[in-house]
């Protein structure tokens, strides 16, 4: 029993051993095939999402690997050469296992959602031809892996996540590698010139990652390179002058890195090169003279924003194979090359922002460009080109989507032309010296998306034509001389964004269907003469985010419906006629920022829901009919009397410079209140008024300063026996009770009305705020400078007059307002003599206050809104409010606390604003 038991134990023992020997001859046969079928499983397994479903229906076990989607096998169908699972739109990992296909030529995952680190065994893949990823999500380090590739020629990571330093020793082991693509990376560190052991490298891109350092001079011994490109990095340095060695180099980008230095006569002189991109450097230099026997390929040549100067040379007309030239932002001079439109193949032209010119007044560079049948975009920007645009700009191509041609001093007016170039996406002539009308012709420029003519001398009104352009979504006509009205057809502009059409001369009213243009973001139409009131409608511009309708005389009722314009974020409305209240709704613009009614006839209280608004930060209402309490609540509390000076009936906190609020009323109550009001403060004030003008009648004067004011006994104040004399009354008469619309001027201080003598002299009076101690410091300062000093071009006191209630200046009357209104207002323009007048004068003026006089004066507020300009254009200084006179011990520390102010021109708010909105409408440029 024992033994047949061993002995058959024997026999299954030989069975087994025949069997594992059949099995393993089997297994030794198809180890290859089966080990890629485990790699390329795991592969699958590791794919969380794979939407066209080829994974779970193609790669099955029931067939081979080799008919696998993606799979290529060698011939014998025993290795699996290729795998090319690109655009599959996969999700998940790659798996270590896929380093076990042993006999893979081509890895292909390119263009899916992969992601995680790329295992270190695919860097020893040594069969491995053909390696890309581009365009995946793989994050994580490669600088620790061995690259061990001995057969790889391309090597593509474009486009994903990877973050390390970029591996140094990287072409250790790869002697035939031709492509190395790492763009679009986090790579940072320096390139190492270890790099010149790729000795075969044709490709080198590592553009858009963080490299830093200098571009390493080895680079020059990689002799088969036919591209370089390191644009948008933080490369510094100089460009290697030994990539001039590179006698197969056909494209050289490195834009946007901070290299430096000239760049060197002989990279000029590559004659294989095509593409030449040196975008956003501080390189300089110049180039060739024979620039189309230097670069007799060149294609694509973009020395834009760097510090290259010198002429254009009229040679590179026969640089025929240029296609994009780009040579904006720098300092290039002399005449654009009339024959430029030999350039046959040019699609792209940027000369803005040089001092580039034109050798005729018919700008003949432009009609000669009417030879590039390709051209598509087109800039001058910033050229003083000083001439007028010729009808043959008409006949520029057909495929020009960009003419941009602002600030270059163009003249005459805009061709009828230019309605010819009927494939126009974007018009800029801005900023030039335009006259005419806007030609009817641009009702043809059916494309049209955005069209530029601010600050221009237009005239005329806006013509019906431009209602056609449907696609327009940015028309900006600001600071022009148009007139007539604002076309009710204009509501036909449905794609319309942003309308700026302010400081014009417009009349109408703003015609009803414009209110209809519901997907408007920002309009402004300041500074015109447009009457009537304000739609109800305006609430259906729901999207509505700036809104500019001031300097015009607009009345009637804010409409309530403003309140539902939730992103609204700029509103002004200053100077105009509105009245009645403020809507309770407006505490519903939950998105604004900036509000101004000033000098309206807005009456009413200032609703309390405004309390709410958060991001309210400028807050003006003052010269208006406003009354009773300032809400003390939320974003009140960071408002101050500025915002709320000039309404006689407010009342509220101390600071805010009002009266105090004699009794808390419920808000209900309105009219009650409003008659307690009255009651309450206009009738004292009135009786402390008249009691006021009695005493100063009757009482001696009040001395203006401290020392030698003369007293009369007449009630008129005169700090000099020679100044002319006011009582209040006649100061009252001459402003017409310091009616608003005689105010000329609002400071800190006080406020400035002009005025008109019963014997028709115009005089100017400044008020000094009552309540204020700073005001009154100020009425004393600038009482203390002006009484000693006599100057042409400093403005001139004529009189003073001070009692308690009522501190005043009399002053010459400028009747060409301020140095400010000139600088920035589009209605005036001062030309170079004036300009250089003005400065004289006022270097003068600053000359007598700090040397020709006993005590040194210092303005300490020096800005263009304290130049005033009289009759003939001789400016005067004025507002010596803050004005420091020196002496004695403290000079010293005086003279370097206000030395720092002195040199200091304040831009003023309108700039700002200007400046604000053309950059908001150029921005797409
Ligand atoms: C997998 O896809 C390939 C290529 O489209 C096809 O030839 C093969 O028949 C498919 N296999 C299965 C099981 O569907
Ligand atoms: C292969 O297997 C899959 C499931 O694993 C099945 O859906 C498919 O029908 C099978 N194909 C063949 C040809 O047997
Ligand atoms: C990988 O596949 C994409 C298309 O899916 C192709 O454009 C690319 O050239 C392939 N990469 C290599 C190295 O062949
Ligand atoms: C495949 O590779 C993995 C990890 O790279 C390794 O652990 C495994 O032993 C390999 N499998 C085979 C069958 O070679
Ligand atoms: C690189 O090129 C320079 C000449 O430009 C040569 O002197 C140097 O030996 C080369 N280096 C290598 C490693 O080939
Ligand atoms: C504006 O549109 C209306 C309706 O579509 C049309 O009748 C009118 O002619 C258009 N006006 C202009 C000036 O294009
Ligand atoms: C007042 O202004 C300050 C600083 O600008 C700001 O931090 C604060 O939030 C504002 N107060 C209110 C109530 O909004």
């Amino acid at each position: 029993m024992e033994r047949n038991l061993s002995l058959s134990m024997i026999t299954m023992a030989t069975h087994c051993l025949l069997l594992c020997l059949v099995v393993a001859a089997t297994a030794a046969a198809s180890n290859d095939i089966t080990t890629d079928q485990q790699a390329l499983l795991a592969l699958k397994d590791h794919i969380t999402y794979d939407p066209t479903n080829h994974f779970a229906h193609n790669w099955t076990l029931n067939t081979s690997v080799c008919t696998w989607i993606g799979i290529t096998c060698d011939v014998n169908n025993h290795e699996v050469t290729a795998l090319d699972i690109s655009q599959f739109n996969l999700q998940g990992t790659i798996p270590p296992q896929l380093g076990n296909l042993s006999s893979l030529t081509t890895l292909n995952l390119s263009h899916n959602k992969l992601f995680g680190n790329i295992p270190s065994s695919i860097y020893t893949m040594h069969t491995l031809k053909f390696l890309d990823f581009t365009d995946n999500q793989l994050s994580g380090s490669v600088s620790s892996f061995v690259f061990n590739m001995s057969s790889i020629l391309d090597i593509r990571l474009t486009n994903n996540r990877l973050s390390s330093e970029l591996p140094k020793n990287i072409c250790n082991y790869l002697p035939y590698l031709k492509a190395l693509f790492l763009d679009k990376n986090m790579f940072h560190g320096k390139i190492s010139s270890a790099l010149s052991k790729c000795k075969q490298l044709q490709q080198l891109n590592l553009q858009f990652n963080n490299l830093s350092g200098a571009i390493p001079k080895e680079i020059g011994n990689l002799t088969m390179l036919k591209g370089i490109d390191l644009g948008y990095n933080k490369l510094h340095g100089e460009i290697p002058h030994e990539i001039a060695n590179l006698r197969n180099l056909e494209a050289l980008v490195l834009g946007m890195n901070n290299l430096v230095g000239m760049v060197s006569a002989t990279i000029f002189n590559m004659s294989t090169l095509k593409v030449i991109i040196l975008i956003n450097n501080s390189l300089s230099g110049s180039l060739p003279s024979r620039i189309d026997l230097s670069l007799p390929n060149v294609e694509h040549l973009n020395l834009a924003l760097n510090r290259f100067s010198g002429t254009i040379p009229s040679s590179i007309t026969n640089a025929s194979k240029l296609t994009f030239l780009e040579l904006g932002g720098n300092t290039f001079s002399g005449f654009i090359p009339n024959t430029i439109g030999n350039l046959r193949n040019l699609e792209w032209l940027n000369l803005a922002n040089n001092s580039l010119t034109s050798s005729t007044s018919k700008l003949s560079f432009l009609s000669s460009l009417a030879n590039c049948k390709k051209l598509r975009f087109l800039n001058l920007i910033g050229n003083p080109l000083n001439g007028f645009l010729p009808s043959s700009i008409g006949n520029l191509s057909m495929s020009l989507k960009t003419l941009l041609i602002a600030n270059c001093s163009i003249i005459g007016n805009i061709p009828r032309a230019i309605g010819n170039l009927s494939n126009l996406l974007i018009l800029t002539l801005e900023g030039n010296k335009l006259t005419g009308p806007i030609p009817i012709t641009f009702g043809r420029l059916q494309k049209l998306q955005g069209l530029y003519l601010p600050f221009n001398k237009l005239v005329g009104s806006i013509p019906d034509e431009l209602c056609h352009l449907t696609r327009l979504a940015e028309l900006v006509l600001l600071g022009n001389k148009l007139s007539g009205s604002i076309h009710s057809c204009l509501s036909n502009l449905t794609s319309l964004r942003s309308l700026y059409v302010g400081s014009n001369r417009f009349t109408s009213v703003i015609p009803s269907t414009f209110w209809s243009l519901k997907d408007i973001l920002f309009f402004d139409f300041s500074s015109n003469f447009l009457v009537g009131p304000l739609s109800l409608d305006i609430g259906n511009l729901k999207v509505l985010v700036r809104i500019n309708l001031s300097k015009n005389n607009l009345s009637g009722d804010i409409p309530a419906t403003i309140g539902g314009l939730k992103d609204l974020q700029f509103m002004d409305l200053a100077y105009n006629r509105l009245e009645g209240p403020i809507p309770e709704s407006f505490g519903d613009l939950t998105s604004l920022e900036v509000l101004n009614f000033s000098k309206n006839k807005i009456s009413g209280s200032i609703p309390t829901s405004m309390e709410k608004l958060i991001y309210l930060r400028e807050l003006n209402l003052s010269f208006n009919k406003l009354e009773g309490e300032i809400p003390s609540g939320g974003i009140f509390t960071n408002f101050t009397a500025e915002s709320f000076m000039g309404n006689e009936l407010l009342c509220g906190l101390p600071n805010l410079q009002v009266q105090p609020c004699k009794l808390s009323k419920p808000r209900t109550e309105h009219k009650l209140g409003k008659n307690i009001l009255l009651f309450v403060i206009v009738l004292p004030l009135s009786i402390a008024l008249t009691i006021a003008i009695t005493l100063a009648l009757k009482s001696k004067l009040i001395e203006c300063g401290k020392r030698s004011t003369v007293l009369s006994n007449d009630g008129v104040l005169s700090s000099q026996a020679t100044l002319r004399r006011f009582s209040y009354l006649e100061l009252l008469q001459a402003t017409d009770n310091f009616a608003e619309n005689n105010i000329i001027g609002i400071g800190g201080f006080g406020s400035v009305y002009r005025a008109r003598l019963e014997d028709g002299m115009k005089i100017a009076i400044k008020v000094f705020h009552r309540q204020c101690a700073s005001a009154l410091k100020s009425f004393e300062a600038e009482c203390e400078v002006l009484k000693n000093i006599r100057h042409r071009n400093l403005i001139k006191v004529i009189s003073s007059y001070s009692n308690n209630d009522f501190k005043a200046l009399v002053l010459e009357y400028m009747s060409n307002g301020s140095l400010e209104d000139w600088l920035h207002s589009s209605n005036y323009e001062l030309n170079i003599f004036q300009r250089l007048n003005i400065m004289i004068d006022v270097a003068s003026a600053l000359e007598y206050l700090h040397f020709d006089h006993s005590t040194p004066i210092i303005h300490c507020d020096l800005k263009p809104s304290n130049v005033l300009l009289d009759e003939n254009m001789v400016a005067h200084l004025s507002d010596f409010g803050i004005a420091k006179l020196l002496s004695g011990e403290d000079e010293s520390t005086m003279q370097t606390k206000t030395l720092a102010t002195i040199g200091y021109m304040a831009p003023g708010r309108t700039v700002v604003w200007l400046q604000a909105k053309k950059s908001n409408y150029t921005k797409r440029i």
